[in-house]
């Protein structure tokens, strides 16, 4: 395919895994992004990786219901398929799946559940209950329907990357996962798909989150207490953020460390702004 064409889009099961035998076949190696959709230059930091680390791209759009809570943004969450293609065709990728709920659920909301466990139920999983699990329910799907090399996750869903790297270890997913760092607008906030929502004064409060994020960082040697002092003074001065959580975890546990701790830890933020939720994270170091 030219760059410049538009995807070739598969809307079954059947049809991936015919074209995915086939490029097998050839010998070529299979690297697939998941998403959701309303692709921004974060989704194209994945597919722009993955040409680099593989023969064959595939990306797949699904606005899965199962991670979706009632009363949460399923209805309003956007979808932009004609946009995404173009932007992925701009790209050179290959390959869409976009499967309907119908194909992918063929019989109603999946009876089999992949748990995320105890981790699943803290932080995003406490606000969303159900949430990861149907992440990875989905995840477990995808993989199986696409058989890939390698799969791309975003550093910025930090706990959805831990879940899905224990997923692949306890399973035996015959996968590996290519981590693409988090990419953000000039003044830090990290790109989501969720961004389009926030008003113009939520967009300016937005950059709160990477600021108390930074801050921890640039205190962290001075320890946990410091760390999280910070970041709260960060967060307090501006009246639009309504914090959910500011953590600092264990990035092997992905619990919350205690001030023993010493080195790599992982700052997770999450607040509303107006109703968005937008979460972030930081690698920081403890001194
Ligand atoms: O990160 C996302 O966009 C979604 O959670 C994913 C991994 C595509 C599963 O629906």
């Amino acid at each position: 395919m030219s760059e410049g064409s538009r995807p070739v889009v598969l809307e079954t099961v059947a049809a991936v895994r015919e074209a995915m035998a086939s490029e097998r076949a050839s010998g070529r190696s299979i690297v697939y992004t998941p998403t959701m959709g309303a692709l921004h230059a974060g989704h194209i930091a994945h597919v722009d990786r993955a040409a680099e680390i593989g023969d064959v791209r595939i990306v797949s759009i699904f606005v899965n219901p199962m991670q979706f809570g009632a009363g949460e943004d399923l209805d309003r969450y956007p979808r932009t398929l004609d946009d995404d293609l173009e932007n992925l065709g701009a790209r050179g990728v290959p390959y869409v799946f976009a499967p309907s709920v119908a194909e992918m659920y063929p019989t109603g909301p999946s009876q089999t559940v992949v748990s995320a466990g105890k981790i699943g139920t803290l932080y995003e999983g406490a606000a969303r209950p159900g949430h990861f699990d149907g992440v990875l329910t989905v995840v477990a799907k995808l993989l199986n329907i696409v058989q890939p090399d390698v799969v791309t996750f975003g550093q910025k869903d930090a706990q959805q990357l831990f879940l899905v790297r224990r997923m692949i270890t306890d399973l035996n997913l015959p996968v590996r996962v290519e981590v693409i760092p988090i990419v953000r607008e000039d003044d830090g906030l990290a790109l989501s798909s969720r961004n389009r929502f926030l008003d113009a004064n939520q967009r300016r409060a937005a950059r709160t989150l990477s600021i108390a994020l930074e801050a921890a960082a640039s205190a962290a040697e001075r320890g946990l207490d410091a760390a999280l002092a910070a970041a709260q003074g960060a967060l307090m001065g501006e009246p639009l953020v309504d914090l959910d959580y500011f953590k600092i975890v264990d990035p092997a546990t992905f619990l919350p460390v205690d001030d023993r701790h010493k080195g790599r830890a992982t700052a997770i933020v999450a607040a509303k702004l107006g109703s968005t939720r937008l979460i972030d994270n930081e690698m920081i170091h403890l001194g």
